[in-house]
């Protein structure tokens, strides 16, 4: 239970690096997809958000401790930071396939944990985000 607990706080800390890396990207997209690709990185955001309280809560559920600090997310995640700089859509597309596909991978993962510990309701959880990162992945590999 103690490694279904650790990995699902990994993947809490992946999702709030990723949120602020999309935010910061929706801030700095420049280019001929400006419009889209703003517009859309908000909806990712949104998306995003909702399922770091989700995940959050669910690790409270199952009597854990989520992880709440910037400082421990940021020793805990594997995706990378942003920068303060602007950003074209190509490296933004590219960035995402790899971050969608981390985040696909901490699912995966914790699917198999939840399923070796019989702990239904996290191997429900990974299948609706499963689904989503396959989805987008699908999505964002049609743009390049
Ligand atoms: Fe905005």
């Amino acid at each position: 239970m103690k490694e279904l607990l650790d990995s699902l706080n990994v993947f809490l800390s992946d999702l709030n690096v990723f949120y602020r890396k999309l935010q910061n990207y929706h801030w700095n997209i420049k280019g001929n997809l400006f419009f889209v690709l703003h517009s859309k990185l908000e909806e990712y955001y949104d998306e995003i958000n909702e399922q770091v309280d989700e995940v959050a809560e669910h690790i409270l559920a199952l009597d854990g401790e989520p992880l709440g600090t910037l400082k421990d997310y940021l020793n805990t995640t594997k995706i990378t930071e942003a920068e303060n700089k602007k950003i074209e859509a190509t490296e933004v597309i590219n960035t995402l396939i790899k971050d969608y596909s981390t985040l696909l991978q901490d699912a995966k993962n914790i699917k198999k944990l939840a399923e070796q510990n019989e702990e239904h309701k996290t191997s429900t959880l990974m299948d609706d985000a499963i689904e989503n990162y396959t989805t987008k992945l699908w999505m964002l590999k049609q743009n390049i």
